[in-house]
């Protein structure tokens, strides 16, 4: 009998780099994104702080001084190293060090551009990603602020990642940022999908999404969700304090026609670290916010 190819229905759940090759190398570098493409990765992750002179650069802390080594270089501003309190000409002095379990090297790559660890400016992580036809980008504003979420749409529409068929989603923590781009984008006809990051929550056998403020976690029905995100992206490490994700959770956001994105996979072990994947990608989930990148791909493929 003649056969066919079943035709997939759904896409194959994605594997995010979490601030690029982070486990593995000095992570928001050019360097570390060029790693997580080789492993793999269907999105590379740049956090975004604005420097003092008010240029978009990747970067997960407010602060310069886990990840780089300003405090050899520069004395302390206003108590500290914000990244707000140097300008973008003086944070290109810096290289950016190993964090966590990353290391100032990963055996058999050698990154192909001159300076890998530098603190890369959001329009060079742009103009590198699209070097990389097939990989997405996820940008995250990191501050709940408009001048943010203009410069993160001027930034994408410029280099093109605003047309359609382009891979990207932007996230925040912050559901007024998320609220703003949304209004923002259908005022200037973009359609980028908006992810809301948080944690997840069943009440009285409701899903909701919870929004991590200073205050403590305010509760979101997914109908106000719906209004203005694409998607949701819970921890999959709050199951102690009280927001474990579960397979009722990601299908009511399934039935809410939300998309699920959990962060962070951080196992490095890679005799661990298929269980941890296999559990949520046994639930659902759609995406996966990982530091190691091959080891996601590796749990994905084998699903
Ligand atoms: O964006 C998903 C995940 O990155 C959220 O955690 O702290 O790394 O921004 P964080």
């Amino acid at each position: 009998p003649a056969t066919t190819t079943p035709v997939a229905t759904t896409p194959a759940p994605l594997v995010i780099a979490h601030r690029g090759a982070s486990g593995y190398l000095p992570e928001h570098t050019l360097g570390g994104y060029e790693l997580a493409i080789k492993l793999k990765a269907d999105y590379i992750e740049p956090d975004l702080q604005f420097t003092q002179d008010g240029k978009l650069v990747a970067m997960h802390d407010d602060t310069l001084n886990r990840t780089t080594n300003v405090a050899t270089l520069f004395t302390a501003r206003n108590g500290g190293y914000k990244v707000s309190d140097f300008t973008l000409a003086e944070i290109k002095t810096l290289t950016v060090v190993p964090a966590g379990t990353a290391s100032a090297t990963y055996p058999g790559f050698t990154p192909s551009m001159a300076e890998p660890y530098r603190v890369p400016t959001f329009d060079e992580f742009l103009a590198f990603a699209k070097t990389h036809a097939s990989v997405g980008i996820y940008p995250e504003a990191k501050q709940a602020d408009p001048a943010m979420e203009d410069a993160i749409l001027a930034s994408l529409k410029a280099s093109g990642y605003t047309a359609a068929g382009s891979k990207v989603f932007i996230q925040s923590f912050s559901d007024a940022t998320v609220r703003s781009l949304k209004v923002k984008q259908n005022a200037q006809g973009i359609k980028v999908p908006l992810m809301l990051l948080g944690v997840a929550k069943m009440e009285n056998g409701v899903a909701k999404m919870g929004v991590i403020s200073g205050t403590g976690i305010k509760l979101l029905t997914f109908e106000d969700v719906k209004s203005f995100a694409d998607g949701i992206a819970p921890a999959i490490n709050y199951d102690a304090a009280g927001y474990p994700i579960s397979k009722e959770f990601i299908d009511q956001a399934h039935a809410a026609g939300l998309k699920v994105h959990g962060w962070t996979f951080a196992v490095a072990d890679a005799t661990k670290a298929p269980a941890e994947y296999r559990k949520y990608l046994d639930m659902g989930m759609d995406g996966m916010f990982s530091n190691y990148s091959d080891l996601a791909v590796l749990a994905r493929d084998a699903f």
